[in-house]
């Protein structure tokens, strides 16, 4: 027999008590707080009461097809659906855009190396997609002032092996809308398809449109416009595990389902990459939107838009700062001035309880500092303001964090196609970075790691972060 329930569950707690926290507004990437325990209560109840029911077989489980339904019909009138639309359940924003590029792929079996256009700030789940399914990335670089994609730029991008052309609503890093509507005409020009992300937005911006904000439009609504994803453990503030991806079309997903009958069990047939899936977090999702409803949906978003703007009028009064473009939704990325380190003012900031993710730089755009606010973080701004200009304060009088030159020129010398485990623990060392037998010892703060990546170009930091993630994950 192992522990008893009772210390397991200390143990449970015991653990989570190293974690950002998950609720109470501070944690400014990752999780979404609607600041409404009752909805919690409501959520961990449905979630606990489907965790076994296995949304792999629609018949044998018609509950969790009919949720799914519900949703998608929710999801739809949202993002102004057309007749003959349809959507499937997935496990996140990854999932949907995986199966986004996959099916767009699949449709076009005449193209023998596929394409997609993608702005270069559309979501690394694209690049995990390009990866994956063999579909060649075209970055299209975005208006360097308003981070927004250049839709001519992206329209002349368009070839005939292009099999899909991306825009986001929002993107993460600036937390701006694309200009969907050439887009998707471009695409439809050419007979391409033309997915808008809208992951992290999509349940936001079409109440902050109902309340007269100026939104760009990018739902179907735009000509053009042949899927959307969107995800509902973000801003429908529902536990972690479920998305929706829409088609205009039946006909426009059909490729993204899958059958097999090549073995001798049960003939596997999937609408995504899960087979087995859980139906907790669709049942926790359906019970949490079935709760809030629109109007539910509308003060959350009310709510998150008058944090936003108290955030970027307090910010507008730190003269190091400055918000990068202009944020359309729930996501402000900050900037620095040459006086300030935003990674050191990051590390300031956690010191201080409040979880900010650093962005690195990225071709010419220097590091920002993202923050993706909820519900609940919003009546917090003015405590937040308070952390950051304390935090700001320190961070100047520290000054930037200097990468030791003997670390540049180890970080130059390596080939990010050819690290190996002792090129990486020869790295870990120059660094300070080993312990003893090997393991990994995390510095109390970040900036000095964040500092050397952001000398590293792309390839060299992806190699590292596996490198690390491989070390982290040894038993
Ligand atoms: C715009 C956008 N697309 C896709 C994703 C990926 O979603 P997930 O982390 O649920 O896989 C995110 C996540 O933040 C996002 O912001």
């Amino acid at each position: 027999m192992g522990l008893p329930a009772d210390e397991v569950r200390a143990r449970l707690e015991a653990m989570a008590a190293h974690d950002v926290p998950t609720h109470g507004g501070r944690t400014l990437a990752y999780v979404y707080d609607s600041g409404l325990a009752e909805v919690d209560v409501l959520a961990r109840d449905a979630l606990a009461a489907y965790a076994s029911s296995n949304g792999l077989d629609p018949t044998a489980f018609p509950s969790l097809l009919a949720m799914e339904q519900d949703l998608v019909r929710f999801a739809g009138r949202l993002l102004d659906a057309p007749e003959g639309f349809v959507g499937t359940a997935t496990s996140g924003g990854t999932e949907s855009i995986l199966l986004a590029v996959q099916a767009a792929r699949d449709a076009r079996p005449d193209i023998e190396r596929p394409r997609m256009v993608l702005p270069t700030t559309a979501h690394a789940a694209f690049h995990k997609a390009a990866h994956y399914f063999g579909v060649e990335p075209v970055l299209v670089d975005v208006d360097p002032v308003s981070f927004r994609a250049d839709p001519a730029a992206m329209a002349a991008a368009i070839d005939d092996r292009t099999v899909l052309v991306v825009a986001s609503a929002p993107s993460y890093a600036h937390g701006v809308v694309d200009d969907v509507t050439p887009i998707a005409a471009a695409a439809a020009t050419a007979g391409v398809r033309c997915h808008v992300d809208a992951c992290i937005g999509g349940w936001v911006l079409p109440y902050l449109r109902s309340a007269g904000a100026d939104v760009p439009r990018w739902t179907f609504a735009v000509e053009g416009v042949t899927s959307i994803s969107v995800d509902l453990h973000k801003y429908a503030y529902t536990p972690k595990g479920i998305s929706l991806l829409l088609h205009r079309d039946a006909d426009l997903r059909r490729p993204q389902f899958f059958a097999s009958a090549q073995w001798p069990g049960y003939t596997m047939l999937n609408s995504t990459t899960q087979s087995t899936k859980s139906g907790g977090p669709l049942a926790a999702a359906w019970a949490v939107v079935t709760h809030l409803g629109d109007d539910g949906y509308a003060a959350l978003a009310a709510t998150v838009a008058a944090g936003v703007r108290d955030l970027i009028e307090g910010v507008a009064a730190i003269p190091q700062l400055s918000v990068a473009g202009e944020p359309d939704s729930a996501l402000v990325a900050l900037r620095a001035d040459a006086t300030l380190d935003l990674f050191t003012l990051a590390d300031e900031l956690l010191a201080r309880g409040w979880y900010a993710q650093p962005q690195l730089s990225f071709r010419d755009q220097p590091p920002t500092l993202h923050l993706s606010l909820s519900a609940a973080t919003a009546p917090l701004v003015p405590d937040f303001l308070a952390a950051l200009r304390e935090s700001v304060e320190v961070a100047v009088e520290d000054g930037p964090v200097e990468v030791p030159p003997e670390l540049v020129a180890a970080v130059a010398s390596i080939d990010p196609e050819t690290l190996d485990d002792a090129a990486f623990e020869g790295l870990l060392h120059v660094a300070g970075l080993a312990g003893a037998d090997g393991a990994l010892a995390l510095p109390e703060r970040m900036a000095p790691v964040n500092a050397l990546l952001d000398v590293a170009p792309p390839r060299l930091r992806e190699a590292l972060l596996v490198a690390f993630l491989d070390r982290l994950t040894r038993p």
